[in-house]
């Protein structure tokens, strides 16, 4: 009765009071607590969206969810694909491991991560999923436990945060849901580094790719460089300077030499036909016995060689790089071939860095196009030789017709003499005579030196009457494809001696390029002129003129401009020819005006 009178009795304002006080606090507390964990991940998510030093983020982030949540220990579990393995990122507390390394699908993190839930444990070791042996290792008991998956807004789940061993008591639903929290504004930061990093790999693979192409570019420049020069090259010698003198930087060379088996010696030995970089011009006179050193080796087994350190090869010969004094660290050296036999070698000296594999591709198939060029060579002379040939067959008429202008001579003197009683005029007609066969003589010299390819020219008197209508007949062919308007005006018609072949290059030439140089029209003027006792051929167009880049060296060979196809060596010849001739070639021009070509030799009839 008094337990009921008791319990019936009503709470006295007091207590009432005093329990109403205790419940507030209590509320005032949670609510304080509740404040604090909400600026605790306030301030995590405005850390986590500061990215700058993700690892060293990450760790500050473990580490205040530990203290936040009292824990001994937090890990953050990422998944490394390559390996299915999960991998601790960040490890804090949790005894002597530095990784944790655990395969997919086992431990709590293994299953968070495969099942995507959440998980909170009293005690992990009545768990059939925990992994005792971490524990074993580390030296740490795992006691409750939270695991929470890193999962991003699109579902990805990318690794697994594990909070270990509240200091006081277990953790509590309340402390899950912060983790869960925390999880997933850490979430959306990994998925950004990891974007990042994906994004930077491909960035990388990018400009690695964009390096591999340009470099494959500027193999195939050389090339196309190289390419250029053989097809084009009037002279062995030049062709391999130009080869060297772009080979040798690209490849990055300090020091490059061709060598050619000297055909005249015999056993092959090696004499340096060009060089490039030290002591260039001191081993232009060397030469290397057969098979001596690296580069007789290649040249007579056909063997690239390829070394960091010319010691390294046994071929090597050290009184070579010191006769010649030069370096020679590393070596690379190929083969030239013609039609299948060893010609001789090129050899590349003293990368800095050594040579590399794609060195030694371009360096061969450099060595390919110098072989080709000989063989390029060698093809032509054989031609010039039959040209040359036929150029006698051809002239044969003509030179029988120089012929018989003094036979005719000689024949006429010669019946005078029989019948002259006079002795002192039959002595003048036997000078006259003479002459005339001195004048054979000299033609018939000059004929078999042409013949023999002693002389480079065919000199024979021409009368420029017929050879302005020939060559007008020509050019009138060559202009029917063009909108210029040729005219050829021969105001000298009488003889001269030249090379007639010659000096109709030289024609088609200028006429070529003024053609090339007017593709809209415009008009382009031959004449020829005997000024004392020169022969005067001039050139005139009313074209654009010579670019101003190129005007003061237009007779160099390979020098060209606005030519896709030009190969610079037009002008180039009409000089040779000219000096050939022992006369001259001027060139006037004014841009937007016109061009105008003086080619002058002698008439070259005083004998
Ligand atoms: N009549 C001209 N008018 C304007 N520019 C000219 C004229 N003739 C030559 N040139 C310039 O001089 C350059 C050199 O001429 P050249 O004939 O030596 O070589 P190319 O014509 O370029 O090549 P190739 O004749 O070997 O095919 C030309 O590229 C061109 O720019
Ligand atoms: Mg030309």
């Amino acid at each position: 009765m008094a337990d009921r009178v008791k319990a019936a009795e009503p709470v006295s304002p007091a207590g009432l009071l005093s329990g109403l006080t205790d419940k507030l606090q209590e509320l005032e507390s949670a609510v304080l607590r509740q404040a604090e964990r909400f600026s605790a991940v306030l301030e995590i998510a405005t850390l986590l969206s500061s990215v700058r030093d993700v690892d060293a983020l990450l760790r500050t982030v473990m580490d205040r969810l530990s203290s936040l949540l009292q824990a001994e220990a937090a890990t953050l579990f990422m998944l490394d694909a390559e390996k299915q393995e999960l991998w601790s990122r960040v490890l804090r507390g949790g005894g002597q491991l530095d990784e944790i390394r655990l395969p997919l699908g086992t431990g709590i993190a293994g299953h968070v991560m495969a099942t995507g839930q959440s998980l909170l444990l009293g005690d992990a070791y009545t768990d059939s999923h925990f992994h005792p042996n971490i524990d074993r290792m580390s030296g740490f008991v795992t006691k409750s436990m939270i695991a929470v998956p890193l999962r991003h807004v699109s579902g990805r789940i990318l690794g697994v945060v594990e909070v270990l061993n509240r200091k006081t008591n277990v953790f509590s639903g309340e402390d899950l849901a912060l983790v869960e929290a925390v999880a997933t504004q850490i979430a959306a930061v990994l998925d950004n580094v990891l974007l990042y990093a994906e994004l930077r790999a491909q960035n990388e693979a990018l400009r690695q790719a964009k390096s591999d192409l340009s470099n494959a570019l500027k193999d195939l420049d050389l090339l196309f460089e190289t390419e250029k020069a053989v097809s084009s090259a009037e002279k062995q010698s030049d062709l391999m300077d130009v080869l060297l003198s772009r080979v040798a930087p690209t490849l990055g060379a300090t020091a490059a030499a061709i060598f050619l088996v000297d055909p005249g010696e015999s056993q092959g030995a090696l004499y340096f036909k060009s060089v490039v970089g030290e002591n260039a011009e001191s081993l232009v006179t060397v030469k290397l016995k057969p098979a001596q050193g690296i580069v007789g080796h290649v040249a007579c087994t056909g063997e690239t060689v390829r070394v960091a350190r010319a010691a390294d090869h046994p071929a090597h010969d050290p009184s070579i790089p010191a006769r010649l004094d030069v370096r020679a660290d590393a070596v690379l050296s190929v083969p030239i071939t013609v039609d299948e036999g060893v010609v001789g070698a090129l050899a590349l000296l003293n990368k800095p860095s050594g040579f590399t594999e794609s060195d030694e591709r371009l360096a061969t198939l450099i060595a390919g196009q110098a072989g080709r060029s000989i063989k390029v060579r060698r093809n032509r002379e054989e031609a010039e030789q039959r040209e040359r040939l036929a150029a006698i067959g051809q002239m044969l008429s003509g030179v029988v017709h120089d012929f018989r202008t003094p036979l005719t001579v000689i024949s006429g003197y010669t019946e005078l003499m029989a019948t002259e009683p006079d002795e002192q005029q039959r002595l003048q007609y036997a000078a006259v005579v003479d002459k005339q066969f001195e004048h054979l003589n000299a033609m018939m010299r000059e004929t078999l030196a042409f013949a023999r390819g002693e002389r480079e020219l065919l000199i024979r008197k021409v009368y420029l009457q017929k050879f302005a209508s020939e060559t007008e007949a020509y050019l009138r062919q060559e202009f029917k494809k063009s909108p210029v308007r040729l005219s050829v005006v021969p105001r000298y018609t009488g003889p001269a001696r030249f090379d007639e072949g010659k000096l109709r290059r030289v024609v088609f030439n200028l006429a070529r390029n003024a053609v090339e140089a007017m593709p809209t029209g415009g008009h382009f003027l031959f004449s020829i002129d005997r000024e004392a006792d020169d022969l005067v051929l001039r050139f005139e167009d009313d074209g654009p003129g010579l670019p101003p880049e190129i005007a003061d060296r237009v007779f160099d060979p390979f020098t060209t401009a606005g030519r896709p196809e030009g190969t610079g060596l037009g002008l180039s010849i009409v000089k040779q020819i000219a000096d050939e001739h022992g006369g001259t070639v001027r060139v006037e021009s004014e841009p937007g005006k016109g061009t105008r070509f003086e080619f002058k030799i002698p008439v070259g009839l005083a004998a």
